[in-house]
């Protein structure tokens, strides 16, 4: 077997066996088969798809590529969320120490940025000094302790995974069902939870642009992970617009943590107790409508919070930022962007939000790209708002001097309409 005939053959639109998969999967990680044989491997995968069968066989490849995880240590059940990732989407980290205080075991495993939108890995390193970097058993120790770990990939986990996340990033391969399916699962299944609930996104801020394919996407993932005997179900979520207000690693923080103080924007906090909720009664502690009122409960009397604020602490942050958010980086500058015309907002395009942000230096463009993480748009006018010509629409943090480029592009993404827009809703449905 060589590497450019599995090359060829994808790219002439022929299904690829298990064989192989693994082969591919094998050199890829033993680095016997270099990035760029891989980057076209992934770019033709994009291009003409892999069926329901390779799909399977490569989500097995990516699972078993490393360590699988064993939390049966840890009592109690084991939830997991995932997204399959949006602009603006901060969900996890106001989410999962919610779901925490009420009960649940959350070991989490996150990822970075993924092309134009953000990771809650790069969100939670932007907290000072906190580590999302723990080894498997500080992980089940915190988990045990608290009952919370928020963490990156650990050391050997899907180190397939890894490698193609991070070479998807920078060659435009990231929108592919079968790439987003066995990356998101093989994570999933090499981890031990026992619920997990996908959040799968559709709107151009997201991987998938039209709701058919985000369902596909959501059945596709659930029809692996029960293969697995996995607890799951998923949810099909608006990103129309970006959620919430904040995009930037930072601002997002803020966002999540505002959220916990029950002071969130109403989109993120309908998502957070949704999906909480589908958790909490899919683990079984609750029906979904208790489930709603000991979330409610938990925020108001500030555990949730304490909560976070605990596993800062322990993963080396300065947790003092879930009570005083003025302590979070700031960045050197902020700009006003102003409404050009009067009128209700009909649109904001938020890939290309996401794309801007990125340009200020909230992502990466290419693999060593550093994260500014101070820098971002804080949305202060969303689709449904009626402004008047002069109105703020938005607030740019940056620490390079203002571009011009970046006004323009603001000015390019908001769209107005004269008779009055129904802003969108946030959860389509739920599998
Ligand atoms: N999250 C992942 O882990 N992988 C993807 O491909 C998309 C979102």
């Amino acid at each position: 077997m060589n590497i450019i005939e599995i090359i060829e053959k994808k790219r002439d639109g022929l299904a690829l066996s298990e064989a192989e998969i693994d082969y591919w999967i094998k050199g890829l990680c033993e680095g016997s088969i270099a990035d760029y044989q891989s980057s076209a491997l992934l770019m033709a995968i994009y291009l003409n798809g892999m069926n329901d069968e390779e799909t399977f066989y490569l989500t097995k490849a990516m699972t078993y590529s490393g360590d699988m995880l064993d939390f049966s240590m840890i009592d109690g059940v084991k939830v997991d969320k995932h997204s399959s990732g949006g602009v603006g989407d901060k969900t996890s980290i106001a989410l999962m120490p919610i779901v925490a205080a009420c009960g649940a075991k959350v070991a989490k495993m996150s990822g970075g940025a993924l092309g134009f939108m953000g990771g809650t890995v790069d969100k939670l390193s932007s907290i000072p000094g906190m580590s999302v970097f723990l080894t498997t058993e500080e992980i089940i120790e915190q988990v045990k302790e608290i009952g919370i770990a928020m963490v990156g990939q650990t050391g050997n986990l899907c180190p397939a995974d890894k490698k193609i996340y991070a070479l998807r990033d920078v060659t435009g391969t990231v929108n592919s069902l079968p790439l987003i399916v066995s990356s998101i699962m093989s994570k999933k299944l090499a981890c031990g939870d026992d619920v997990i609930v996908l959040d799968v996104k559709y709107g151009d801020g997201s991987a998938m642009v039209n709701i058919i394919d985000a369902e596909n996407l959501a059945r596709s993932m659930i029809s692996v992970g029960k293969q697995y005997g996995k607890n799951i179900g998923a949810c099909i979520t608006s990103m129309v617009q970006p959620l919430g207000k904040a995009i930037g690693n930072v601002l997002e923080v803020k966002e999540a943590i505002d959220t916990l103080h029950g002071n969130g924007p109403e989109d993120l906090n309908e998502l957070v107790f949704m999906s909480g909720a589908q958790l909490l009664s899919k683990a079984g502690l609750y029906t979904y409508d208790e489930a709603v009122k000991v979330m409610k409960e938990k925020v108001e009397n500030g555990e949730a919070a304490k909560l976070l604020k605990t596993m800062i602490e322990k993963q080396g942050g300065d947790g003092r930022v879930v009570d005083d958010t003025s302590l979070l980086p700031r960045s050197a500058m902020i700009s006003e962007m102003r409404a050009e015309q009067s009128g209700y907002i009909a649109g904001l395009g938020s890939r290309a939000l996401g794309e801007l942000s990125m340009d200020l230096g909230a992502g990466r463009k290419n693999a060593e790209d550093k994260i500014d993480y101070s820098v971002g748009i804080v949305l202060n006018r969303k689709v449904g708002d009626y402004v008047e010509k002069g109105d703020i629409l938005a607030y740019i943090h940056h620490n390079r001097p203002l571009e011009k480029a970046w006004i323009d592009k603001y000015h390019t993404v908001t769209r107005y309409s004269e008779v009055p827009v129904k802003a969108p809703k946030i959860v389509e449905k739920v599998i």
